[in-house]
């Protein structure tokens, strides 16, 4: 079994025959390391970070909730906007880069810049992440 997550910004977790392959910022390998030292080597016995306070920890997120086959974006169709094509990875890729408004997410993809009734699936998903 192998699981990766990975941002723009270089960073990347993964997950290859039961070890841990971590590359990115200190905040990230060290949060990666508490975890680790707190709940085990075995991410699929982790807890969900509570309240995601970063980019890092968006990422650790996702990587706890794909270890335990949980992760899911809160839109149900590959393709969230029809008019720019883009689709929800996309959007999702934009949150993790840092948007936090529809519109930064219309500017980074396009997606909710034409007829804009993707827009309220695009608030879904930046719900879904906002940081706390
Ligand atoms: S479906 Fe996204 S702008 Fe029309």
């Amino acid at each position: 079994m192998e699981i990766t997550c990975k941002s723009k910004f270089q960073s990347e977790i993964t997950l290859r025959q039961g070890s841990l392959h971590i590359v990115g910022s200190f905040e990230l390998i060290h949060k990666m390391n508490e975890l680790k030292e707190k709940y085990g080597s075995n991410p699929v016995k982790w807890p969900e970070l509570e309240k995601i306070k970063s980019a890092d920890e968006l990422l650790i997120n996702e990587f706890i909730l794909k270890c335990q086959s949980r992760f899911q974006l809160a839109y149900e169709h590959a393709e969230l906007c029809h008019c720019r094509m883009v689709p929800a990875e996309r959007v999702y890729d934009a949150i993790k880069q840092g948007c936090r408004t529809v519109n930064d997410i219309g500017r980074t993809t396009l997606a909710g810049t034409g007829c804009g009734s993707c827009r309220p699936d695009i608030e879904k998903l930046l719900k879904q992440f906002q940081f706390s």
